[in-house]
């Protein structure tokens, strides 16, 4: 587990990195059509992840020097290079501080906002077609499969990726922090069943 700090606590200390990254979600009235066994949903929720250039998943953002910009605004800096769009970022924005433990000296600023349908599909457009690091430090945005098959598939498949620093915790938290789902359902997507094709 992270050490969790504030962000004013943050912007005091010296000597260290800082780095933002946000979850950008939404709904979406597209149909899962036939895909999941829950035939009457129509809602699905969109969440934004990437392949970064080292194989890892995690979120879109970066490092950021707040004695140059703001933290939301080298956010908003960093999603115009990795997403294409620059996504206003403010304080409301901001979820949790962490001093990161896989990385000495660096602190990670979590965010989360939450997207208009319209917003989304322009921003997974861009992401291709004008993000400058697209190829480079970002392969492709991922959406996250918020959903349960009978083998084990969907999110606990997902999950059983490798994620950059604590990006997965991070999935988690927001997940249950925006009631996307529920504590149940968030230790049924950690467990991968024995029937399972992994
Ligand atoms: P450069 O422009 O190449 O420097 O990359 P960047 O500014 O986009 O930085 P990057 O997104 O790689 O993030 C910097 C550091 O933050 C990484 O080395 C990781 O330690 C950490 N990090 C990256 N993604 C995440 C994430 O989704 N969550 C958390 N908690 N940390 C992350
Ligand atoms: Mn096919
Ligand atoms: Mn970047
Ligand atoms: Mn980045
Ligand atoms: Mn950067
Ligand atoms: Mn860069």
């Amino acid at each position: 587990m992270e050490q969790q700090i504030t962000r004013e606590d943050a912007l005091t200390r010296k000597g260290y990195k800082h780095a933002c990254h946000i979850m950008l979600y939404g709904d979406s009235s597209a149909k899962l059509f036939g895909k999941i066994p829950i035939k009457h949903i129509v809602l699905i929720t969109v969440i934004q992840m990437q392949m970064r250039f080292d194989g890892l998943l995690g979120f879109p953002g970066g490092l950021v020097n707040p004695s140059n910009e703001t933290l939301e605004a080298g956010l908003s800096r960093e999603l115009h290079e990795e997403v294409g769009v620059a996504v206003p970022v403010g304080v409301d924005n901001h979820v949790s501080t962490c001093l990161s433990s896989s990385c000495p000296g660096l602190i990670t600023h979590f965010y989360i906002k939450k997207m208009a349908e319209s917003e989304l599909k322009e921003l997974e457009t861009a992401a291709v077609a004008k993000a400058t690091d697209h190829g480079l430090e970002v392969l492709g945005m991922v959406r996250v499969p918020l959903y349960f098959l009978r083998n084990g598939g969907g999110l606990p498949y997902f999950l059983s990726h490798s994620f950059i620093s604590n990006s997965r915790a991070q999935l988690l938290s927001a997940l249950q922090r925006c009631r996307l789902l529920s504590q149940g359902e968030i230790e049924k997507a950690e467990t991968v069943p024995e029937n399972s094709l992994l």
